[in-house]
């Protein structure tokens, strides 16, 4: 489903800022992985998304989705198919307009026609319907600003934006960290539900390695721009906290530079 093979991304470029920030990065995904990433602060994770997403073009490398070369194709063309959920609970929703209007305008915005964040009866009852799986009486507020929710609200709002029309690819960039443990603990069970039931093949990052163990199928860790742990089956389900430390440590022969990680 996804295929990254060889990505570079060099920020500033021939300046004292260098950075290569991917170096040489391949990743390999089958339709319906749910992968979770783990690496310290800095180590290329984000990018990697944001390289996925088309926030900039590789200096080198290629992209392939469901086996269409998406390397040089337009960000806003890549929205269609790729769901993305941020840390910030602000980034996913459009405050002034209502839960509604938010899961009108993503629902219109994959399909072709005009944009709107306009809503029908039809619509309205299947946004409904969708929330009130969630348990989190969002149906009955559906008339109600998403500023006005909490940050844990506002993620499953964005969640469902995402998903309404099933992405090809769904990215988590540690989409629960901002949200308090009881909440967090809430969005991750919403959210394993709606990738269970939606079969969808997903890259989760989380600090929590706990999590990200107990999450998905497969657990990949990176450093400095690559992919130095890539764990699923049963190498996995064995895998204990202290086993993947020990992992990191040998691999990189010094300890977490991430205090948060150690955290679970
Ligand atoms: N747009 C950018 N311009 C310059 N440097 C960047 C940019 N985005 C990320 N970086 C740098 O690339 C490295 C990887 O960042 P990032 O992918 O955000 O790490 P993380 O694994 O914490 O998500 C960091 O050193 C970061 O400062
Ligand atoms: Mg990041």
């Amino acid at each position: 489903m996804l295929t990254i093979n060889n990505a570079v991304k060099i920020f500033s470029q021939g300046t004292p800022n260098e950075h290569k920030a991917l170096s040489g990065l391949n990743l390999h995904l089958e339709r319906g992985e749910f992968v979770t990433v783990v690496g310290s602060n800095g180590a290329g994770k984000s990018t990697m998304f944001n390289a996925i997403c088309g926030n900039f073009l590789l200096n080198s490398g290629s992209i392939f989705v469901d086996g269409q070369n998406i390397t040089y194709m337009k960000e806003h063309k890549r929205a269609g198919f790729i769901g993305r959920v941020f840390q910030d609970p602000m980034k996913g929703t459009a405050p002034n307009l209502t839960i509604e209007e938010n899961l009108a305008l993503a629902y219109s915005r994959q399909k072709t026609g005009p944009f709107g964040a306009a809503v029908n009866k039809k619509n309205r009852d299947m946004f409904k319907e969708a929330l009130s799986e969630f348990n989190m009486g969002l149906e009955d507020r559906m008339q109600t600003k998403v500023g006005l929710l909490s940050g844990g609200q506002r993620q499953v709002v964005t969640l469902l934006m995402c998903t309404l029309v099933t992405p090809k690819l769904l990215l988590l960039d540690e989409h629960t960290a901002a949200l308090d443990p009881a909440t967090a603990e809430k969005v991750m069970e919403i959210t394993e539900r709606i990738v269970d039931r939606n079969n969808l093949t997903t890259l989760m990052i989380t600090h929590n390695l706990n999590s990200a163990l107990r999450t998905g199928t497969r657990t990949i860790m990176m450093d400095s721009g690559n992919i130095i742990l890539d764990v699923s089956g049963e190498e996995r389900a064995k895998m204990t906290l202290d086993d993947l430390l020990n992992m990191y440590s040998l691999k990189k022969k010094e300890a977490f530079d991430n205090d948060r990680m150690l955290l679970s």
